[in-house]
């Protein structure tokens, strides 16, 4: 057995002293990643296998503390993940998330079990609220439950993490006796989550503060927060757990994660890097390595970053106005309070044409931060010449659009467009004709439709009939100007799961096409990995 964590020191107990007071070791706060439990818990951000490894991989090389590698009851793919995960992991400490019961506790720990730091995250609902409806037991059956899990997690770990589910709306003296039940029991980390993103600061500061004050044991833990974004203030509430004394963040890359979202782990660590002066607090974290991150995490899973989002967003270091402009330009921090460099933004220094080499491209893409196995390069290289005979001036967007669409249809193709001719305009009724390759076979179909986007849809579904229902279609332009790309992000929903596709291209039916396509191939994968047997898509 392992102990994933130094055991818990005094560090969170005087942090809620005044800031001076706290001493070097006590500003340390620990970074807990949960992209791949909570993030992809998000309808439609789910990711394959190799997706999963390659985004933990990044994330342990990028300083992640711990890492919640996923919820190994839940499937025998997050199992193997999780499992694969621990056993790659070289850094970080490996956490799976497991409930109260004893077999998810112990598929928990067998697949944490390789990891040179394992540990098992066990939780339980202590609202009122959730214990009557949702677990239909009493209080003092969780209780029961709390100390049993936790006792026999520690079975298998060292580190073990309890959290009180609901916590932000649990009765403060039932919370802390179930704190203490854990402590005891054996847990070395206690998370008070705020599942449904209701707290606020202030309220969330004086709860870690209070608990801490009232549970006799709550020396022998580090408490941590969790925080969902609701009302928009999972970021806020989370600093402030941890000026309540609270010594570990919950988070995740670009707030990925249920409903609203969990607190984006880039904005904590820039929030903390940048305010040192009144959060004076040290994360692991190499802040270089949070651009790339989030540009993975994006395309494996689909989800776009909105442009304004801060730290990661397209915009976040661009300025726009004349005065703004003219302010960079006498000295960058009349406007800037980071670097865009700091969290890997790179200058743009090399332009690329229809003359640039391979060598130039992989440069770029390696300062816009992918890695490309040797397949992948080849495509998108070849892509990139395409798009450069198209396209006079091709931005680093748009490689990045190009990268990104290779990165999330490869690996999972079971059909790809080969060809799209469409004949749209005043006439109607629009016509697509697209040929496809499906395990190996070219076919083409074609159809009518209701607009020529319409008419490239049920012209795929001609080719490959499913149950998908289209539940979003979204068009950006990645760069200014009418030759500029086309992004195009597709959702599918069939049987109660969700996929996500997105394309790139100049033409945007063509892009359409591809994302279509590629939210098909996905949404084919999550019903055969729920019904082996079954399937929602097949070629006609
Ligand atoms: O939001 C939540 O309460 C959770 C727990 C499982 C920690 O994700
Ligand atoms: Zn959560």
């Amino acid at each position: 057995m392992t102990a994933g964590t130094p055991a818990a020191t005094s560090a969170g107990n005087d942090a809620a002293n005044t800031n001076s007071s706290v001493s070097s070791e006590a500003e340390h706060v620990r970074i807990f990643d949960t992209t791949l439990r909570d993030g992809e818990q998000s309808p439609g951000a789910s990711m394959t296998f190799e997706e999963k490894l390659q985004v933990a991989e990044l994330l342990d090389e990028m300083g992640v503390d711990i890492i919640e590698a996923g919820f190994p009851i839940a499937s025998n793919g997050d199992f193997e993940s999780v499992q694969e995960i621990a056993r790659r992991s070289k850094n970080s400490v490996i956490a799976g998330l497991s409930r109260a019961a004893f077999k998810d506790i112990d598929r928990c720990g067998e697949a944490v079990k390789p990891a040179g730091q394992p540990r098992i995250h066990t939780f339980i609902s202590t609202s009122p609220i959730h214990m009557k409806f949702k677990l239909q037991l009493e209080p003092d059956e969780v209780l029961q439950h709390v100390s049993e899990s936790v006792a026999r997690a520690r079975n298998w770990v060292d580190d073990v993490e309890w959290s009180a589910e609901d916590g932000t709306r649990t009765e403060f003296e039932f919370l802390c006796r179930c704190v203490e039940a854990a402590i005891k029991a054996g847990a070395t980390t206690i998370n008070i989550p705020d599942t449904v993103g209701y707290t606020t600061p202030l309220e969330y500061r004086e709860l870690f503060i209070k608990v801490r004050e009232t549970v006799p044991n709550a020396d022998k833990a580090v408490f941590s927060v969790h925080c969902h974004n609701d009302l928009g203030l999972a970021v806020a509430n989370s600093l402030a757990g941890v000026a309540g004394g609270a010594r570990q963040i919950e988070c995740t890359i670009n707030g990925l994660g249920e409903r609203a979202g969990n607190a984006a782990l880039e904005e904590i660590v820039m929030a903390i890097r940048t305010r040192h002066d009144v959060l004076p607090y040290t994360t692991s974290i190499k802040p270089q390595f949070l651009m790339r991150a989030s540009k993975l995490v994006g395309a494996v899973t689909n989800f776009p970053v909105q442009y304004n989002k801060a730290i990661v967003g397209k915009n976040a270091f661009a300025h726009e106005s004349g005065i703004h402009q003219d302010g960079m330009l006498k000295n960058a921090e009349t406007y800037e309070i980071m670097k865009p460099e700091d969290v890997g933004v790179k200058a743009t220094s090399l332009v690329m044409g229809k003359h640039s080499g391979r060598h130039a491209f992989r440069e770029k893409l390696s300062d816009l931060g992918f890695e490309l196995g040797d397949n992948a390069f080849a495509d998108a290289f070849r892509r990139f010449k395409d798009l450069a005979d198209r396209k006079k001036n091709v931005y680093d967007e748009d490689i990045e659009a190009l990268v990104e669409d290779e990165i999330s249809t490869r690996g999972d193709e079971m059909a790809k467009v080969i060809a799209l001719t469409v004949i749209a305009g005043t006439g109607g009724p629009q016509k697509a004709i697209i040929t496809m390759e499906v395990d190996g076979q070219h076919i083409t179909k074609e159809a009518n439709g209701d607009g020529p986007v319409d008419a490239t849809f049920k012209a795929i579904r001609a080719v490959m009939p499913h149950e998908g229902h289209l539940a979003l279609y979204q068009v950006n332009a990645v760069t200014e100007g009418t030759d500029a790309q086309a992004e195009v992000s597709v959702r599918l929903e069939a049987g109660g799961r969700i996929a996500t596709g997105k394309g790139a291209d100049t033409d945007t039916l063509v892009a359409s096409a591809r994302a279509y396509v590629s939210a098909m191939n996905r949404l084919a994968l999550r019903m055969k990995s729920s019904n082996p047997a079954g399937g929602a898509l097949k070629a006609s």
